[in-house]
């Protein structure tokens, strides 16, 4: 597949959605960009406001639209969703945020859309499984955000820590977006070389490390309310690395068929992401603690899914 003239619809202008067309405009600009939200002038004045930008980078066509309009978008990225409140859990906020949901795929695919869902709205690994149900999608071509950020977030705590760069470090936060999410230390490789070697980390210190993860989303939350320049950019690279066909390894809410012992369950884990979307979903080695970190993190999801 190939996008001559790429077109993303972005459901959702809130913080993460027009931060999200913030940041794509000034890495990728797609030829056009298609804004939705339930508030048009809400969509329209982000429409106004972002065209500000182009008088010095390259010129997308941006606009309001209307879910009718997906039939020829190559990507529909969901950012709707009503936002996690303070002492709130990402899972706590599934009901509110599936019916939004559903209100927005069934015209989608009404419309005739065939293209990719890159999904970020919370509880994301819950809400890309809704995803690819109500959409009876290729899982392939439904991808969440997943792990991607706290991965990022990982990476950066633990650069600061022993003084390397984050862009040095290879490492991968994995399972649920969320509490139950988990830290694959023992592959972690700092500038090509085993972890081991360049340092050592007692299991508190890794604790810590595991736990500034899983509060950073809350912290900031609590702080200024929301959380979205790194959600938005990693939404970004996405997109990129399917229009670009970059065959990107990322941290994402990829669709289980076996990997870990899992099945039919979305959950963060490394993939290849193409012009195919998901080309490959990778099971990275885990050690038997990490295997029961992964289990564990797979029967929260489970158990909503169930219920739901
Ligand atoms: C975050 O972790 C709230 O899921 C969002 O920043």
């Amino acid at each position: 597949m190939n996008f001559a003239q790429p077109k993303i619809m972005l459901v959702g202008a809130g913080a993460v959605g027009s931060s999200f067309a913030f940041s794509l405009l000034q890495t990728y600009a797609p030829a056009e960009l298609m804004i939705v939200d339930v508030k048009a002038d809400f969509a329209q004045g982000n429409v106004w406001d972002l065209e500000d930008l182009q008088a010095f980078s390259r010129s997308t066509k941006i606009s309001v639209g209307t879910y009718a309009q997906a039939q020829d978008a190559d990507i529909v990225v969901i950012t709707a969703g009503v936002p996690r409140q303070t002492g709130e859990t990402r899972l706590d906020l599934i009901n509110k945020n599936r019916k939004i949901l559903q209100s927005i795929i069934e015209p989608i695919v009404a419309s005739g859309f065939a293209g990719y869902f890159v999904v970020s709205s919370n509880p994301v690994d819950i809400l890309t499984q809704l995803t690819a149900e109500l959409s009876g999608f290729d899982r392939r071509r439904v991808i969440g955000t997943g792990t991607l950020l706290d991965t990022a977030r990982f990476k950066v705590a633990l650069a600061r820590k022993i003084a390397a760069d984050p862009q040095g470090i290879n490492a991968y936060v994995l399972g649920e977006h969320g509490d139950s999410s988990f830290v694959n230390f023992s592959e972690i490789t700092v500038d090509g070389r085993p972890f081991q070697e360049v340092a050592t980390l007692t299991a508190t210190e890794k604790a810590e490390l595991e736990a500034a993860v899983h509060q950073k989303g809350g912290k900031i939350i609590q702080a200024k309310g929301a959380t979205f320049y790194g959600v938005a950019r990693y939404l970004g690279k996405i997109c990129q690395a399917i229009l670009e066909n970059q065959n990107l390894v990322l941290p994402v809410s990829a669709p289980l068929t076996g990997q870990y012992g899992l099945d039919n369950l979305y959950l963060g884990t490394p993939a290849i992401l193409n012009n195919t979307g998901i080309a490959q979903v990778l099971e990275v080695p885990l050690t038997a603690g990490e295997q029961i970190k992964m289990q564990d993190s797979a029967t929260q999801l489970q158990k909503i899914l169930k219920d739901i």
